[in-house]
């Protein structure tokens, strides 16, 4: 299993909602966020004191899927995403140890 965690722009929420749905997520977890990646939150083409950083308003969304979908979901993340300009968004993809479902203490895939 995958925990995989995207940081994106707040408009992209629907697109990925209908996304993760179509690769058989079981469920996600969703916050408003800031932050800034390598421009720090300004346009690339600013020249900026080295220490200002200004955060912008990202959504998060965090999924544990079935390894089986983790290529299938990054492709289809940048197609959907990737508007090729500074600020689409980033993925972290981690290995999940385990899951419980607390209802029934299933454990594992059958838990997601
Ligand atoms: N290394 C990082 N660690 C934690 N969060 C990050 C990291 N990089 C980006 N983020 C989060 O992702 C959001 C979007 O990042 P962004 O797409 O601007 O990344 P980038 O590396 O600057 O790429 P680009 O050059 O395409 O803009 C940031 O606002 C921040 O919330
Ligand atoms: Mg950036």
């Amino acid at each position: 299993m995958k925990k995989v965690e995207i940081i994106t722009r707040p408009d992209k929420l629907e697109g990925l909602k209908e996304l993760l749905t179509a690769h058989n997520c079981h469920g996600m977890t969703v916050s408003t966020v800031m932050g800034c990646g390598t421009q720090r939150g300004y346009v690339a083409e600013m020249n900026l004191p080295e220490l200002n950083i200004n955060l912008l308003p990202k959504i998060f969304v965090m999924t544990v899927i079935e390894d089986s979908e983790l290529d299938k979901v990054l492709t289809d993340i940048y197609e959907a995403l990737g508007t090729g300009t500074v600020g689409d968004g980033k993925v972290f993809v981690y290995d999940v140890v385990e899951v419980m479902r607390i209802r029934t203490g299933e454990r594992g895939e059958k838990a997601l």
